[in-house]
């Protein structure tokens, strides 16, 4: 059957490839860098242009719905989620990699109704894969079905995690520490690949067992959690509570015993909240 929300769902993927074009060819080409809250949080002309492009034809369709955007954000637009339907959009997830030309770059376009998560659809430009997950219906890449890892033993684990924009000592150091402890902890592995939603989608297809992050916004989480629970995963906060959008910090696994035995050994960086800025 048709469900309400399937042609918001339709244009996003629409939306996601178009947008996914642009950012292919403006990778090659001269960018213009500017920093916005610490010298490697990064925008390029690009990021503008994509936001712009995918927020400006969803208002032309969907008049009246709301939207949280990373770079309308960034310029002091307010990020709250109310229960109107709601776009959350990140033009381009590892703008840092886009102006090295490192591969892993994406487009990101996650929907709510109700303060509920409905789809998600996040595009791998560089490898033209399309992550798609919308609630109760399951998470797909191009097509075919997403399955987490059901690992739960943490010294048989593959970790992933972000940086975040924050470079300062005393960040820097509980940044490392975390990362220590799931070393200590014989994680088999951590990797930082420079995009949140990729590396989500990277749990989401069971090809990581663990995420966690502080220092992410909710337009890195929207659309990604989606495609986890979807698959089977489990998104929540770094207390092992649940999930808030607009906390900056996530734990994700493919099993609750995974997620809660990364949550217990993390030391918390507090980034404040996206609607509190
Ligand atoms: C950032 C990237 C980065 C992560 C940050 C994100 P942006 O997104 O995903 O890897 O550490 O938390 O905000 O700024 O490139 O859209």
């Amino acid at each position: 059957g048709v469900g309400p929300w399937d042609e918001c769902f339709e244009v996003a993927v629409q939306l996601a490839l178009r947008a996914g074009q642009i950012i292919r060819k403006a990778l090659t080409e001269e960018k213009h860098v500017s920093t916005k809250t610490s010298a490697a949080d990064l925008v390029t002309e690009t990021d503008h242009r994509v936001e712009d492009l995918i927020v400006s034809e969803l208002r032309k369709r969907f008049p009246s719905h709301r939207f949280i955007a990373e770079e309308a954000t960034a310029s002091g637009a307010k990020c709250v989620l109310t229960h109107s339907p709601t776009w959350i959009i990140d033009p381009i997830d590892g703008t840092c990699n886009f102006v090295h030309r490192f591969p892993t770059v994406a487009v990101s376009i996650g929907f709510a109704v109700h303060q509920e998560l409905e789809f998600g659809v996040i595009h791998h430009c560089t490898e033209e894969r399309l992550y798609t997950g919308r609630r109760g219906q399951g998470a797909f890449c191009n097509g075919q079905r997403l399955q987490v890892s059901r690992e739960t033993d943490l010294a048989k684990a593959l970790v992933l995690t972000e940086i975040g924009p924050r470079r300062d000592p005393d960040t820097l150091k509980v940044f490392l520490s975390n990362m220590e402890r799931l070393l200590h902890a014989k994680a088999h592995g951590v990797r930082v690949i420079g995009s949140s939603t990729l590396a989500l989608c990277y749990l989401a297809s069971g090809a990581a067992d663990a995420y966690y992050q502080f220092g992410l916004h909710c337009w890195d989480l929207a659309a990604a959690t989606v495609i986890i629970r979807e698959a089977g995963g489990i998104v929540i906060d770094t207390s092992g509570g649940p999930l808030d959008l607009m906390s900056c910090r996530v734990v994700a696994a493919g099993t609750r015993e995974m997620a809660v035995l990364i949550a217990q050994a993390l030391q918390t960086i507090n980034y404040g909240r996206d609607d509190e800025k």
